[in-house]
C-alpha cells in the first residue's frame, strides 16, 4: 500500500531552540519584527485558543471545574447517542436486532474522530470492514490506529449483543485475502443465562463514555479500579500498564512534550489535524468540535486555520507534559506483536479498559504522540518494555465530562 510522508518528511527547518515558535510569541507573528515579550507572558493567539500556560502543579492543586453537560447543546437529537434500549426491535428478525446494536458500535472512540469503520449485515451474521477512505495518513501511517478505532467499535458491538440476549461468535480477520474485512460476528441464538449485573453496567457506559481533555481532580484512583482496568484489558488479549513512579512519570511526560514538538512541526500533520477540527455549530457527523477540546465559538471557528498555519508544538507540548506530569492515572496499552491482528484486540481491550472506567465514574484522555512518532514510539518501548509495543498512552482520573462530539448514522456506515 503506497505511504504517505511520515510528519517528519516535511517538518520546516531545524528548530533552533532561540529561533523555535513558541506560543509564548505567537504575538509577534502579527507584528514582524517587534521585540520579544517575555516568554511567561501568554500571547493573545494562545489565549484566544484556549490553550492557557499550563503552571506546574497547577493541575494537582486546583480541583477541575465541575461538570457541565448538556448533551443535545451541539449533538443532534437523533443522533446514535440518544438511542434507548426500550427501542430493541424484540419482535422483528436478526437483521433489524444486528442493525439496533450498530447503533451503540458506532458509539465508539476513534482517532480525530474519523469513525473509520463500515457494517453489513447478511442473516444472522455482521460483517466490520475497515474504512480507508477515513485514513490519516501522516499521523497513522500504517492504520495502526485506525484497527484499533474498529477494534473499539467492535467491542461495543459485542457488550450490546449480550445486553439484548444474543450469543455470538466472533471471528477476527476471518480472509486473508480480504485484509480490510477486520471481523465477522455471528449470532448463535439467545444467550443460556440472562445478561450479567456487569454485561448491564458495561453496556450502560457505552453511551456515557466520552473523550475529556480537561484537567482531572487531583483526587487519586484506588489501586483496585486500576487492577479492574488492567484485568479488562487483559481478557481482550492486551496489556494495560500503569506508569508507576515520578522518574518513569517525568521521562513520559517528557516524550509526549517532544513528540508534540516534532508532530506540530510538520506542516503535513497539522493540515491532516485541521481537517478534522470543526466549529462548535458544525453539521459534520465526524471530527473533533471545538468544544470538545473547550474551545468556545468563536475559538472554534478560527482553529482549523490556527492549527494549520503556525507551529504550536512547544506550547502545546509545554501543556500536555503538565497534563501527563499531574494526571492521577497514567497507564499505556501495549501488545505483544504489533500488526493488525494484534491491534484489532489492541482496540477491544482499549474499549473494554473505557467501559470499565466510565463504569466507575472515571472519565479518559489521550496523550498518543509518543506512539505516533516513530523515533519517540522506540524511547516509549524502552521507558515501558511491561507494555510490549505501546499502541496508546492515556490519562484517567475524577472530574468534568465533555458534551459528546457527533457520529454518523447508522445508515451511514451500512454497506448495502
Ligand atoms: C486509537 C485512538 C487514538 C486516539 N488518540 C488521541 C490523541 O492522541 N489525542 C486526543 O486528544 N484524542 C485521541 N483520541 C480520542 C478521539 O479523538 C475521540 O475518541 C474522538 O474525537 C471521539 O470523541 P469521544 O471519544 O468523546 O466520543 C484517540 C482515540 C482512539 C480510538
Amino acid at each position: 500500500m503506497a505511504r504517505s510522508p511520515r510528519p517528519s518528511d516535511d517538518r520546516e527547518p531545524p528548530p533552533d531552540p532561540r529561533a523555535r515558535l513558541d506560543l509564548n510569541e505567537l504575538g509577534e507573528l502579527s507584528a514582524p519584527g517587534a521585540r520579544r515579550r517575555k516568554a511567561a507572558k501568554p500571547s493573545k493567539l494562545r489565549e484566544f485558543l484556549g490553550l492557557k500556560p499550563a503552571r506546574a502543579g497547577a493541575a494537582s492543586t486546583r480541583p477541575a471545574a465541575k461538570a457541565k453537560v448538556r448533551e443535545t447543546e451541539y449533538v443532534d437529537e437523533r443522533s446514535p447517542w440518544f438511542t434507548k434500549a426500550a427501542e430493541f426491535p424484540a419482535e422483528s428478525g436478526m437483521e433489524a436486532k444486528l442493525k439496533f446494536c450498530l447503533r451503540y458500535a458506532v458509539l465508539a472512540p476513534s482517532s480525530h474522530n474519523s469513525q473509520p469503520w463500515r457494517f453489513a449485515i447478511d442473516g444472522r451474521t455482521c460483517l466490520l470492514w475497515a474504512d480507508r477512505t477515513k485514513a490519516l495518513p501522516v499521523s497513522d501511517p500504517e492504520d495502526r490506529e485506525l484497527t484499533i478505532s474498529c477494534g473499539c467499535a467492535l467491542a461495543a458491538l459485542r457488550v450490546t449483543l449480550r445486553r439484548f440476549g444474543l450469543e455470538a461468535t466472533v471471528k477476527h480477520l476471518p480472509d486473508p485475502k480480504r485484509p480490510d474485512l477486520l471481523a465477522r460476528v455471528k449470532v448463535d441464538g439467545p444467550m443460556r443465562n440472562p445478561p450479567s449485573a456487569e454485561d448491564l453496567r458495561q453496556f450502560e457506559a457505552i453511551a456515557d463514555r466520552r473523550t475529556t481533555r480537561q484537567r482531572f481532580e487531583p483526587r487519586s484512583v484506588p489501586a483496585s479500579i486500576v487492577k479492574a482496568l488492567a484485568d479488562a484489558a487483559e481478557e481482550a488479549g492486551a496489556a494495560f500498564v500503569p506508569v508507576i513512579g515520578d522518574e518513569q512519570r517525568t521521562r513520559l511526560a517528557r516524550l509526549i512534550h517532544e513528540a508534540d514538538v516534532l508532530q506540530l512541526g510538520g506542516r503535513a500533520f497539522r493540515r491532516e489535524l485541521a481537517m478534522w477540527l470543526h466549529h462548535n455549530r458544525s453539521k459534520a457527523h465526524d471530527g473533533i468540535p471545538g468544544y470538545a477540546m473547550g474551545m468556545n465559538e468563536l475559538q472554534s471557528l478560527a482553529a482549523p486555520l490556527v492549527v494549520r498555519t503556525f507551529d504550536l508544538g512547544s506550547g502545546r507540548g509545554a501543556q500536555d507534559e503538565q497534563l501527563a506530569l499531574h494526571s492521577p492515572l497514567l497507564a499505556v496499552i501495549g501488545s505483544e506483536r504489533d500488526d493488525p491482528a494484534a491491534w484489532l484486540k489492541v482496540g477491544e481491550g482499549l474499549m473494554a479498559v473505557l467501559l470499565k472506567a466510565t463504569s466507575v465514574g472515571l472519565t479518559a484522555s489521550y496523550l498518543n504522540q509518543p506512539v505516533e512518532v516513530p523515533e519517540m514510539r522506540v524511547h516509549l518501548k524502552r521507558l515501558m518494555p511491561e507494555s510490549g509495543w505501546p499502541q496508546i498512552v492515556m490519562r484517567m482520573g475524577f472530574g468534568p465530562k465533555s458534551p459528546h462530539t457527533p457520529r454518523r448514522s447508522v445508515d451511514e456506515v451500512m454497506l448495502h
